[in-house]
């Protein structure tokens, strides 16, 4: 048996770093060799704690057939200002010197599908993510966080369309005819640098990193 004072911690923690002699005073050889065998022991390793997974698209965000332009995203419950509501890290990451070098043929469709996030790099975004059809507005809701994060420009209202501004991470020659219908309608979307200084302005740091970088206004 082990001398009882040497079992507790507090008294263990109370002489550490002495030596047993110091310890015990007449404590038998056998018992200064049993604290010195326990001392020596490892402690029992705590199993490591699971990396919980992060969440990469919002709950509340449904896709929606639309009368404009194919499938897009809607809230399917209020988002608060600020709230993740997709990430596209993890896609596929493609290199093409231009947007129009990237093939655009069915059934995937890439160059329609992609998002740049730096001068020559652009992620494709498949058809099992929900990120696949954001649609582009001129008067949007949603902005980046970083690169690959959007979030809630502000708080959205359950059944309102999800969309962010294509211009506030794309800079390369992919244009098309907007169809978003708001009151300040660009008409064309397409480039970072068609975005108007005002836009430019009012979006701040929702524009994408890379760009912000870029421009020296990050
Ligand atoms: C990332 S996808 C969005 C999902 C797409 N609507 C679908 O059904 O697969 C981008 C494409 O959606 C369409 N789109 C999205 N927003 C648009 C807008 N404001 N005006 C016109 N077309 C838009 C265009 O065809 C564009 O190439
Ligand atoms: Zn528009």
């Amino acid at each position: 048996m082990i001398n009882c004072y040497v079992k507790t911690r507090r008294v263990q923690r109370l002489f550490k770093g002495r030596k047993p002699k110091a310890l015990f005073g007449n404590a038998s050889k056998k018992e200064r060799q049993e604290y010195k065998s326990l001392k020596g022991q490892k402690r029992k390793k705590k199993p490591l704690r699971q990396k919980r997974k992060k969440k990469k698209v919002n709950p509340n965000v449904v896709v929606r057939n639309t009368s404009k332009y194919g499938k897009a995203l809607f809230a399917s419950a209020d988002i608060k200002k600020g709230s993740l509501v997709f990430d596209y890290s993890g896609c596929r990451e493609i290199h093409a010197g231009k947007v129009s070098d990237i093939p655009n043929e069915p059934p995937e469709f890439i160059r329609d599908h992609t998002l740049q996030i730096g001068e020559h790099r652009f992620l494709f975004v498949d058809k099992g993510k929900l990120g696949r059809f954001f649609a582009h507005s001129c008067e949007p809701n949603c902005g980046f966080l970083g690169n690959t994060k959007i979030v809630a420009m502000r708080d959205i209202k359950k059944g309102e369309e999800l969309t962010f501004d294509y211009e506030m991470s794309e800079e390369s020659d992919w244009r098309i005819k907007c169809l978003c219908g708001s009151k300040n309608c660009r008409k064309t979307i397409g480039s970072f640098r068609n975005l108007p200084e005002q836009k430019i302005r009012q979006y701040g740091k929702f524009i994408a990193y890379w760009l912000r970088k870029k421009y020296g206004l990050a």
